[in-house]
């Protein structure tokens, strides 16, 4: 049985610092603090609409916590300015070790692409950074109606890829989508994408820590 790999993407293949350029012409010395206060913030909803089962696109999610940092920062952006950022999220680069990486990988393995993000706006951000190609297929938190960590999405994932926990790595730069993935039985891979990232202190830890994707290959036949 031919093995999976589940990349999430924003963070992971995906270069979200992007947005901070964008950023950081409307924020100047803000830019850093409101960037982050803005990542946080939408994954924090993520995690409350899944609990709340009040289901709503990523997007969002990423657009109220925009706003949520306008706020809390007391930062006044215009719509037009805040739809620049947003527009932004559907073109960003991807890290500089990705497509050296992904062709070699995709010879022994099957690679998908594996996010909140609904699939129309995943596969546009994929296809703008010239990354659509590796994946044999994008499976998004959408199709179910619900978000990272909770067991129904890996368990989407192994349906989708028609595979096994066993079979099946997940490749992520988010603690909780790692943690996520090995309390639902996979092996899962912490792309430690800066040298100040803090992987959560739970009982769980990831298979294996890499610092960019071209020390993945490996470990995966460890
Ligand atoms: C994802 O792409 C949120 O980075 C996470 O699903």
């Amino acid at each position: 049985m031919k093995i999976n790999i589940a990349f999430d993407v924003y963070g992971t293949l995906i270069d979200t610092q992007g947005v901070l350029n964008l950023l950081s012409n409307f924020v100047d010395k803000k830019a850093q603090l409101f960037s982050e206060t803005w990542r946080a913030k939408q994954l924090e909803y993520s995690f409350r609409r899944g609990l709340m089962k009040r289901y709503e696109h990523f997007s969002i999610c990423t657009k109220d916590a925009l706003n949520y940092t306008c706020a809390a920062l007391k930062v006044a952006l215009s719509d037009s300015q805040k739809q620049q950022l947003l527009d932004s999220y559907l073109c960003l680069p991807a890290f500089s070790d990705i497509k050296t990486a992904l062709p070699q990988l995709a010879e022994n393995y099957q690679l998908v692409a594996f996010s909140n993000g609904d699939a129309q706006s995943v596969n546009t951000l994929l296809d703008n950074a010239g990354l659509l190609e590796y994946f044999s297929d994008v499976v998004s938190a959408d199709e179910i109606s619900t978000f990272k960590p909770s067991p129904e999405i890996y368990q989407h994932l192994l349906d989708r890829v028609n595979s096994s926990a066993e079979h099946t790595w997940l490749v992520s730069s988010n603690a909780f989508d790692v943690i996520g993935a090995k309390s639902h039985g996979m092996r899962a891979a912490w792309v430690k994408r800066s040298e100040d990232a803090v992987f959560d202190p739970w009982e769980i830890e990831p298979n294996v820590v890499i610092n960019c994707l071209d020390n993945l290959l490996q470990h995966l036949n460890k």
